[in-house]
């Protein structure tokens, strides 16, 4: 049987990770997880049970609702893709709203949300055959993945992609609200004490400015099918 790998990738937000890690996974047959996805689910569960708002954070509450909040990917029947699911609902086009955006990286400080999230990454991953990407994937998660990858861009293209691909969805928001998000979720996610964004020291960098998504994709199955070529 053909070996399987575990495939990081790390970043800031809008750089167009997932896009690509879903490319990835395609291309080789792997599943994808959007660990950031798991975040946002979890948050979406929190702002309806009232447990956090741009206020209040209820942390002992949150600890007494974790063992019984379910977060998978399962199979949606709908769209036939691999997609978050919390406590039985598909919730995927629920999650990309700015209220989410603006409190999933103060949940995502939180020691015992990164500790139940780990949990279920690493039974996700652990068989192998999978592409995942968030924050600290190839830092904490999986720190001995074969493949890691780092992408970067500037806060202003990064606003610029997430803004028109809002848009597109006729979500009705200022260029300066996204661009705001973006630079508040970069400082927490990178400031934070447990499992910070950074890159890992063994991440191969890739600097997205001025490539295009079929170049980002080219430059991560170059480098993967020169290793697996020379191993
Ligand atoms: O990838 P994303 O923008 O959908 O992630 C949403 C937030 O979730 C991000 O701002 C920080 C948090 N996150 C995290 O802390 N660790 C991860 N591995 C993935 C996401």
């Amino acid at each position: 049987m053909v070996d399987q790998f575990i495939i990081t990738i790390d970043g800031t937000s809008s750089t167009g990770k997932s896009t690509i890690a879903k490319r990835i996974a395609k291309k080789l047959g792997y599943i994808y997880i959007d660990s950031g996805a798991m975040y946002r689910a979890l948050t979406y569960y929190c702002i309806k049970k009232k447990i956090i708002s741009k206020s209040f954070f209820n942390k002992n509450v949150l600890i007494n609702h974790l063992p019984s909040i379910k977060i998978d990917f399962i199979k949606n029947p709908n769209s036939n893709n691999l997609e978050v699911n919390l406590n039985g609902e598909f919730i995927e086009s629920k999650i990309r709203t700015l209220e989410v955006s603006d409190l999933v990286s103060e949940l995502a400080k939180f020691d015992d949300v990164r500790k139940y999230m780990v949990e279920i990454q690493h039974s996700l991953g652990n068989k192998k055959g999978v592409v995942m990407d968030g924050r600290d994937i190839g830092t904490v998660v999986f720190p001995n993945a074969e493949y890691k990858f780092f992408l970067e861009a500037s806060s202003k293209l990064r606003a610029k992609r997430r803004y028109d691909e809002l848009v597109i969805k006729n979500k009705e928001i200022s260029f300066n609200e996204v661009f705001e998000n973006i630079i508040s979720r970069d400082k927490l996610d990178t400031n934070r004490s447990n499992s910070p964004l950074r890159k890992a020291s063994d991440a191969i960098l890739i600097d997205t400015e001025n490539l295009n998504l079929d170049q980002v994709e080219s430059k991560i199955m170059d480098y993967i099918n020169f290793s697996n070529s020379n191993s």
